[in-house]
């Protein structure tokens, strides 16, 4: 009998399950703690695991229903899960810079279960940084200061037919669908939104997709927006995860920023992503 499920905080934001196998499913008082430990931490990490695309499938559903990305190539067979690769011949990767994912949408996606396929040797980490952290560590001033903001997302500048990503970089040609970007109206959320899960303040702008603050213009905006960023990412809100085979994270999109380290040039990195569908943020 496998011992009880266990819940350790890592030394930055997130915690580490252990002792509980995906692959059957956990029971309803481990899946009650899992759901807990993701509430409390917005980032959760397990190890040792051995799923397959179907059980992956299966744990993401107990969350809620599955986002269909529009932009990853999907893994053949299962349109459920992006596929996250690099090849050794690519320069570029997939989330190599700092963002939320799915931010650009009116409902963003609440969170997104990344199973690791195939490691480099060494290098391929992920960065995730707090943004409930970051917000509580902002000073007063700042805090009335986004009172009331809200900022202009865009999922062009990284995704579209004429993003430099997809123009310059080989990455943009493992890409698909520029035009669903081009297509997709911009959206407009609150610069500081209220958890859904955790009832906690979170600062929910990003480099990658946020475009500018409602009614500002772009120097405006970036005078604010800049600063925030480096705030943001003080050592003190970032854990770095270090991807072994069987590792899996699941990350709150509002509550966190990714990255995609990509240091393992000439190596073959392949993870399988799935996006949980979100609801509108105030
Ligand atoms: C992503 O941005 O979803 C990719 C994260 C990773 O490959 O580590």
């Amino acid at each position: 009998m496998m011992a009880q499920i266990s819940i350790t905080a890592c030394n930055g934001p997130g915690a580490e399950i252990g002792n509980v196998d995906l692959s059957h499913g956990p029971d309803d008082d481990d899946f009650a703690a899992i759901r807990q430990a993701f509430a409390d931490h917005g980032l959760i990490f397990f190890r040792g695991q051995t799923i397959t695309p179907e059980q992956h499938i299966a744990f993401a559903r107990r969350w809620g229903d599955i986002n269909i990305n529009r932009f990853f190539t999907p893994v053949d067979g299962y349109p459920e899960i992006a596929e996250v690769r690099k090849e050794p011949d690519q320069a570029t990767n997939i989330g190599g810079g700092w963002h939320t994912d799915h931010s650009y949408d009116a409902e963003p996606a609440m969170g997104s279960i990344l199973v690791a396929r195939e490691l480099p040797s060494k290098g391929g980490d992920t960065m995730f940084a707090d943004m409930a952290a970051a917000y509580d560590a902002l000073d007063d001033d700042m805090k009335a200061r986004l009172e009331g903001l809200e900022a202009v997302h865009s999922s062009k500048q990284i995704f579209g037919g004429k993003a430099a990503y997809r123009v310059e970089s080989d990455a943009g040609g493992r890409l698909h669908n520029p035009d669903a970007a081009d297509a997709l109206d911009d959206v407009i959320h609150p610069v500081v939104i209220t958890h859904p899960l955790s009832g906690r303040k979170i600062l929910y702008v990003n480099a990658a997709f946020t475009t500018g603050i409602r009614g500002w213009s772009r120097e405006e905006s970036m005078a604010l927006l800049m600063p925030l960023y480096t705030h943001a990412l003080q050592e003190r809100f970032i854990t770095r995860f270090n991807w072994e085979p069987g590792s899996i994270a699941f990350w709150d999109n509002r509550a966190t920023w990714h990255y995609a380290l990509n240091d393992y040039q000439g190596e073959r990195r392949v993870m399988h992503r799935i996006t949980l569908e979100g609801c509108a943020l105030h």
